[in-house]
């Protein structure tokens, strides 16, 4: 079975949907650790709960980013991933830690990448006027949130959104997304092949594939 490692920061909502999934059985993975590098993450408690392994790697107790990210890698191949999936994961990563999982790392991100890397997506895309916000699924590469994108969807903002009802609203369909995306890496419908997303042997579109949020 597809063993996974999750890293997180927070609240885990991504997590616990891809929990809930493999609990269900419909996604047929294992997910045999959660790494969070902020001890009081909920995430933490979300996997304890589901029976699985909880981990705390805590940055602040490390000199610099390079000797972080070096102990991650570390405590990530302990754990033999065939999949690393970050999950609200808020660490700039480092080229050498990049470097260790060619095609193995996904990302998900609450924006239509290219559009808004980084943070508070989603009051840019209301203060630039946007008719449409979203969320990317990507492989990672060194580049910030700029990996070659798998999969998104669009989420239409309305006159009425704020950037916290946005996030919900876009939150919500991430939680579909994200185990679509991933029962695709499980039955090995998908990977990398220098820099070009292949779904079932076929490269996809420079912005990945558009999921209609009724086929999810
Ligand atoms: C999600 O919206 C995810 O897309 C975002 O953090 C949130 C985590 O929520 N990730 C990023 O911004 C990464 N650049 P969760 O902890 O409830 O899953």
């Amino acid at each position: 079975m597809t063993r996974i490692v999750v890293l997180i920061s927070g609240g885990g909502s991504n997590l616990q949907s891809l929990l809930d999934q493999c609990q269900t059985g419909s996604l047929d993975a294992d997910i045999v650790a959660v790494i969070s590098n902020r001890p009081d993450a909920f995430g933490l408690s979300r996997a304890r709960q589901a029976g699985v392994k909880a981990l705390t790697l805590d940055h602040t107790g490390y000199a610099n980013r390079a000797a972080f990210d070096a102990a991650l890698a570390e405590l990530i191949e302990a754990q033999q991933p065939d999949l690393i999936v970050l999950a609200g994961f808020m660490r700039i990563l480092t080229d050498d830690f990049v470097r260790r999982f060619p095609g193995k790392m996904i990302n998900i991100h609450p924006s239509l990448l290219p559009r808004y890397p980084g943070l508070n997506t989603h009051q840019r895309a209301l203060d630039a006027g946007d008719s449409q916000a979203g969320a990317t699924v990507h492989f990672v590469t060194a580049e910030l949130d700029g990996g070659p994108p798998i999969a998104q969807v669009e989420v239409p903002i309305s006159d009425q959104d704020d950037a916290e009802s946005l996030a919900r609203k876009v939150l919500a369909q991430e939680h579909r997304l994200y185990p679509t995306v991933v029962d695709w890496f499980v039955k090995g419908r998908l990977r990398l092949d220098a820099n070009q997303v292949l779904l079932d042997d076929q490269p996809l579109p420079k912005g990945g594939r558009l999921l209609d949020t009724a086929s999810l």
